[in-house]
């Protein structure tokens, strides 16, 4: 019998050559005894749709987006989750076979971060929560965190008017919550349960101007960034008492969500999350 060709997928970015998606989409392959092929693309800034319909030309069955496509693929979909369709975002693409068919865009963000916070043991309802940034990551995450009903959720960002066009994009599911917008050197200098830097600071190395008094005993930040090392927001965090977490997990939640859409198997991701901390 001739042997079939492993089933394609991958994640498509510039840059992407720092993605641990691979590693771990490998990891749950082998852990499921899926077949598959999945290797990082680096899409042209200016040639993502072209990027995306060769790798569908050569077989492709599903596609992780990350940094800066999320958008651009979310117009690339014809038919779109609900939870994407809120994102304005998507992360995952899927495929069918007939290379004419249609494109299925979800997005896994939102479900990767409250995994994780789950896997943490960090409790959401009737906490006082301050969300850092408006882009997309923010949107990405807070149909699922205002689903968790915190007493109160402040979105920070450096240009205030995106917060408040984001507060009114969300207000509809703010049930139990007081869902507020302010400039990110205008917030209130008290206490905060949770932290969450949805910035793409980290990633450049900026330190946020943020005043010490958000801090409290209690107090859990949480960076989507990771890296080798704790980001600049991290220590800053450590620094002033908090427990300080990075996005590691978030990507491994995210990417079992992406895995289940494609293959129908949910991956175990606890034993995968001390491999990439060895990297
Ligand atoms: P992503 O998809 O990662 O969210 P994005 O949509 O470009 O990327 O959004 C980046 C976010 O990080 C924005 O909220 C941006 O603030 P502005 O809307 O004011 O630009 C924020 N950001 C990026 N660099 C920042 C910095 N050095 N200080 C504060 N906020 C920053």
């Amino acid at each position: 019998m001739p042997i079939q060709p492993k089933a394609k997928y991958g994640v498509i970015g510039n840059p992407v050559g720092h993605s641990r998606s691979p590693l771990i989409h490998r990891a749950f392959a082998e852990q499921t005894g899926i077949a598959l092929e999945y290797t990082a693309i680096l899409a042209p800034l200016d040639g993502f749709v072209s990027a995306v319909s060769q790798f569908r030309i050569a077989g492709g069955r599903g596609l992780n987006v990350t940094v800066p496509f999320k958008a651009e693929a979310f117009a690339l979909c014809q038919k779109r989750s609900e939870r994407a369709q809120r994102a304005g975002a998507v992360n995952t693409l899927i495929f069918p076979a007939d290379v004419r068919g249609d494109v299925f865009g979800d997005n896994t963000d939102g479900v990767g971060l409250l995994r994780d916070l789950a896997f943490h043991h960090i409790p959401l309802q009737g906490k006082k929560i301050l969300l850092l940034g408006a882009g997309g990551a923010s949107r990405g995450v807070l149909a699922p965190l205002l689903a968790e009903h915190p007493a109160c959720l402040l979105i920070a960002n450096r240009r205030e008017k995106t917060a408040t066009a984001l507060t009114a994009d969300f207000i509809d599911l703010a049930h139990n919550t007081q869902l507020q917008a302010c400039a990110l050197n205008d917030i209130p200098a008290e206490p905060f349960d949770l932290i969450i830097n949805a910035t793409s600071a980290s990633l450049s190395d900026e330190h946020l101007p943020l005043p010490d008094s958000l801090i409290a005993t209690n107090t859990v930040v949480y960076d989507m960034a990771y890296g080798n090392q704790p980001t600049i927001f991290m220590r800053w965090a450590s620094a002033h008492g908090a427990r300080a977490i990075d996005g590691l997990g978030m990507l491994v939640e995210q990417a079992a969500e992406s895995f289940y859409l494609w293959h129908g198997v949910r991956p175990e991701t606890q034993t995968v999350r001390p491999i990439l901390r060895c990297r």
